[in-house]
């Protein structure tokens, strides 16, 4: 029978988070209608709408906005023959409670009876970029250094999946192979080092809470020469959130390619300076970040600090009445309408008087709660209600996509 649900050990901030994330429609536990599957979640419609933005802010950053960096998008599923040259075959294993080393990789079957081929669902998605090397460098001869970037699935049948989403069986990965000539690795180490961290700033990470480690030699994956680890203070300890690794030209040469270097005149097979980072961890750890509880009046306000750009929902727009068809109509189709062909993450909440839909939105870490009254019929303006403040501006409706937008 399929393993279902892992246990999780006891944590009160993060009973409080994964209880908001299922209330709230972030993410639920795979398969749960059966019991649940130990280390897979699924993914409500504004924990999508996070994930989202994450791996926007990322691609936008590490891809759009450069010109030396190629992305990519390789299957899944890829020739076993990869997985043996990389190493993963015969050593992507973690050792079982007895001592026996088990192979972390889900092996599947291609194709039907006898024709049936083994393969694996892939375990990091950098293999996928390195085979791609060759057809990035015929397509668009880069000059050295270059980057090669991947947002995708990777699987691994953890022995132990737990803490939530962070140590998954299936989880997303940012990974970015840059290819640098060897001399020059420790500078652009140093250099992806500091791209990394401008990065976590940028999202929203509480930066208090990371930390580096310099990972030693017995401690490294079999392809590095150096790595540090970013780690940080979850509920449960202080543990990995993304890496960054030089992996030197082990997996090229394995692969066997090679790359001509016109300026050194001659054959070379670049080495590799390779950031990675966590869809889920990122999404963990931005969450324990942006989380708050505020005491007022003998109650508890919890909401998300979440950074405008980053939050699932940018506004919400709420009628103050929904029994009064003029301030639905008018809500409706002078403020959410315009508001929703602009920005999209835009929410539409008349559940509940106004006090709860605040607290809802708060839990959603919603921005911006927009409430068109009586006056809005006569005055044209509505009420702007900030998420961290609880201050309220009264803002004419012609104003309101140039008022949200100057925040985001
Ligand atoms: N290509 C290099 C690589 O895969 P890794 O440190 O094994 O390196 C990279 O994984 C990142 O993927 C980690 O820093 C972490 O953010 C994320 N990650 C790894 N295993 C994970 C798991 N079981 N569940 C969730 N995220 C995971």
């Amino acid at each position: 029978m399929a393993e279902k649900k892992q246990k999780e050990p006891k944590n009160e901030l993060m009973e409080k988070i994964v209880s908001l994330c299922k209330r709230r429609g972030f993410i639920f536990q795979g398969s749960e209608v059966y019991g649940g599957l130990a280390g897979t979640y699924d993914w409500g419609h504004f924990g999508v709408a996070l994930k989202n933005s994450i791996k926007q802010a990322w691609w936008k950053k590490f891809v759009d906005s450069r010109r030396d960096m190629y992305g990519i998008d390789a299957a899944i599923l890829m020739n076993a023959k990869v997985w043996e040259a990389s190493g993963h075959v015969a050593g992507f294993s973690d050792p079982t409670e007895d001592g026996k080393q088990f192979n972390v990789m889900f092996k599947t079957s291609v194709g039907a009876g006898e024709e049936a081929a083994t393969s694996y669902l892939r375990p990091e998605t950098a293999q996928g970029m390195f085979v791609n090397f060759k057809n990035t460098v015929d397509a668009f001869h880069p000059k050295l250094p270059f980057g090669m970037a991947q947002i995708g699935k990777a699987f691994r049948n953890e022995i132990a999946p737990r803490d939530f989403i962070f140590r998954q069986r299936e989880f997303e990965q940012m990974e970015i192979e840059y290819f640098v000539r060897e001399e020059d690795w420790e500078r652009y180490f140093e250099y992806w080092k500091g791209e990394m961290l401008e990065w976590m700033e940028e999202v929203g990470l509480d930066m208090n809470k990371v930390h580096e480690l310099e990972v030693e030699e017995a401690d490294r994956a079999h392809y590095s020469k150096r790595t540090i680890d970013f780690e940080f203070d979850y509920p449960f300890g202080r543990k990995e959130l993304f890496g960054l690794a030089y992996r030197t030209n082990f997996d090229l040469n394995n692969h066997k390619l090679e790359y001509i270097d016109e300026e050194a005149l001659g054959k070379t097979v670049p080495h590799v300076i390779e950031p990675t980072f966590g869809v889920d961890r990122a999404i963990l750890a931005l969450l324990l970040s942006a989380y708050t509880e505020e005491e007022k009046d003998g109650e508890v306000r919890e909401y998300l600090k979440l950074k405008p750009n980053i939050a699932p929902v940018i506004c919400a727009v709420s009628p103050l009445l929904k029994n009064k068809p003029e301030l639905v109509e008018y809500a409706n189709t002078k403020v959410y309408a315009p508001l929703k062909m602009e920005f999209g993450r835009v929410a539409w909440d008349d559940n509940g008087n106004i006090g709860k839909r605040y607290r809802r939105q708060d839990e959603v870490g919603t921005p911006f709660c927009i409430v068109v009254d009586f006056d809005t019929l006569s005055d044209d303006a509505v009420t702007v209600r900030d998420r961290d403040t609880g201050s309220q501006a009264r803002v004419k409706v012609s104003e309101l996509k140039k008022y949200i937008s100057e925040r985001l």
